[in-house]
């Protein structure tokens, strides 16, 4: 929000930002002039450094398509077919062109819906959707990094570390509980960098099997490992059962060859990361893609195109490709989200190499 209140102000000082709170919901309420105004600086001072947001977010259960065959259909197509007529009329009278979004694939699925709304109600007025990737998951098509994935990423590290003091000294197994629900990069990546053992993402079922985790820590326990991280993202107690740490752990305590090896059982605890993973100030990383990227959001909006780019037409998302931005289609972005970590990438046999093998020789 900072970074696109400035790229447009420097650019056209009469550009006007406004700022919708709570998410959709502040798009499809009374309008407010007190609040629902164009904003100046002091809106955007100081918050460089906050986390969560300001602007207040949510879901909106009315704008999700509901099932053909849910009970309330009727009404609940009727629900979501009024939400999207205020939220359009809304910002005709807010002569708002460019909606800019900050989220995942379910927000610019909602966005989508009400530019549609808004180009049925009001044909030929400009207007577009530019959304900004913004979910730790770090799951959408057309960027490399969404904003908040980073802190995230360090939260869940940090966790990590703090962690290893007492298994260290304790000379236990940590079972640790990370979000992501369909995709596993966060579990991923903070498995390697915060130097677990071993990982279990949604994505590759082979990292669920509890044998070969077992056989890995029997093998770690013979090469005198102390202790074992074993961090398993959220969307493995979706597909192989709310259980699985707790059987995990189970099973940790009471097989018979770390017992023999050890001569007594090695024991085993349960953590969650959850919501903290999300709070607290932004990683560098992050306010500098956050930077880039509502700039990039502010070109897109008063010039149709990147500041050195051809003109964009339609709805699209900002991301990254290395060090630069790239625009995708919206619709794109939203057909090919969830990205999913793929067996064959670098980042996954990565952890292959870094992390404990049943057969490990040294
Ligand atoms: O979609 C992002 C995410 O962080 C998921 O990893 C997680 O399943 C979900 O949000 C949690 O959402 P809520 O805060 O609504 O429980």
């Amino acid at each position: 929000m900072r970074a696109a209140f400035r790229s447009l102000k420097m650019r056209a000082p009469d550009c006007e930002l406004m700022l919708f709170r709570d998410g959709f919901r502040g798009l499809a309420r009374r309008l407010d002039s007190a609040s629902d105004r164009s904003v100046d600086r002091k809106d955007v001072r100081d918050i460089i450094h906050r986390g969560g947001t300001f602007l207040g977010t949510g879901r909106v259960p009315e704008l999700y398509m509901p099932p053909a065959d849910a009970p309330d259909l009727a009404e609940r197509l009727a629900a979501r077919e009024a939400f999207l007529r205020v939220a359009a009329v809304n910002l005709f009278q807010t002569r708002v062109e460019s909606l800019i979004v900050i989220g995942g694939d379910g927000s610019f699925r909602g966005a989508r819906a009400i530019a549609a709304a808004y180009r049925e109600t009001f044909p030929g007025r400009p207007f577009r959707v530019i959304g900004l990737p913004g979910t730790i998951d770090n799951d959408l098509h057309g960027t490399e990094f969404s904003i908040g994935y980073d802190t995230a990423l360090n939260n869940v590290v940090d966790a990590i570390r703090k962690l290893r003091d007492t298994i260290e000294s304790h000379r236990r197994a940590i079972i640790l509980e990370v979000m992501g629900n369909t995709s596993g990069w966060l579990a991923l990546t903070s498995a390697i960098a915060g130097g677990a053992a071993a990982v279990a993402i949604p994505e590759v079922e082979e990292t669920w099997d509890q044998d070969e985790l077992i056989r890995r820590l029997i093998a770690g326990v013979r090469r005198d490992y102390r202790y074992f991280i074993i961090v398993v993202a959220e969307g493995v107690l979706k597909r192989a059962g709310a259980d699985w740490s707790q059987r995990l752990a189970r099973r940790i305590e009471t097989a018979a060859p770390i017992q023999e090896i050890l001569g007594h059982a090695m024991e085993a605890r349960i953590n969650s990361v959850g919501h903290v993973a999300r709070g607290g100030s932004p990683s560098a990383l992050d306010n500098t893609l956050a930077g880039l990227l509502g700039a990039a959001a502010a070109d897109v909006a008063q010039l149709g195109r990147l500041a050195h780019g051809e003109p964009i037409a339609g709805d699209v998302m900002v991301g990254t490709r290395g060090t630069r931005v790239i625009v995708t289609p919206l619709d794109e972005v939203i057909e090919h989200s969830p990205r999913l970590v793929e067996r064959e990438s670098d980042l996954f046999q990565l952890s292959n190499k870094l992390m404990l093998s049943a057969g490990q020789a040294f």
